[in-house]
């Protein structure tokens, strides 16, 4: 694919979240693994991880519908959006499950989400192995609210640490894919882990 076809596509994606009221280009993957891989269902409890500035909470509301809660969470504060609960915190610290839970009050979790990203050095090795990081923080989150059955999507940057993560997931989840969106760039060394059924 042509640097000018990439350009083109992003473009694209960038005009249609204007037009659609998404906050992000990144909302269009959401919907393409929803599209694909069915992980929300109406009237779900979603925790989305790495929420700024909130296209995939809108998009996961738009899925859940007036019954389902969705509560994202971010390291930088997100503009408030009708029907969603954004929390300011570290998902690598204890108070931000605590956050989560009261907001949850007792209810059970069925999607977790990880859109997380670190903050890019450029240096490739090490961007990929902070990645892995945040991906095995946010499986801790998992571990605390998944129900049995629910369902988790991760993104990681691709490097040699990808694989054994991959691995890892099987002892936690049914079905485990690997899936690229057409609303990526192909030029990103990002990639979505899509898990189901978690074995609890
Ligand atoms: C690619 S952006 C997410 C975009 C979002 N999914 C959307 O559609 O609007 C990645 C986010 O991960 C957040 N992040 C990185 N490390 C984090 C951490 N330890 N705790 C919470 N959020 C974190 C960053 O602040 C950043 O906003």
């Amino acid at each position: 694919m042509t640097r000018w076809y990439q350009e083109k596509k992003r473009e694209h994606y960038y005009k249609l979240a204007k037009r659609e009221g998404y906050r992000a280009r990144s909302s269009y993957k959401l919907k393409q693994i929803q599209q694909r891989f069915h992980v929300f269902e109406e009237g779900n409890v979603v925790v989305d991880l790495g929420a700024a500035p909130g296209g995939w909470s809108q998009i996961a509301k738009e899925y859940v519908g007036v019954d389902g809660v969705v509560i994202g969470i971010d390291l930088q504060s997100i503009a408030p959006l009708d029907g969603i609960c954004f929390i300011q915190g570290d998902i690598t610290k204890h108070s931000s499950l605590e956050a989560i839970k009261e907001v949850l009050q007792k209810r059970d979790v069925d999607v977790v989400l990880s859109d997380m990203a670190p903050n890019i050095s450029g240096q490739y090795s090490m961007d990929h192995a902070k990645s892995i990081f945040l991906a095995e923080q946010s499986i801790t989150i998992v571990e605390s609210l998944l129900r049995k059955n629910g369902n988790y999507v991760c993104k990681v940057f691709m490097g040699d640490l990808l694989d054994g993560f991959v691995d890892s997931l099987y002892t936690y989840f049914s079905i485990v894919k690997r899936f690229t969106p057409s609303a990526s760039r192909k030029s990103s060394s990002e990639i979505y882990i899509i898990c189901k059924y978690y074995k609890n």
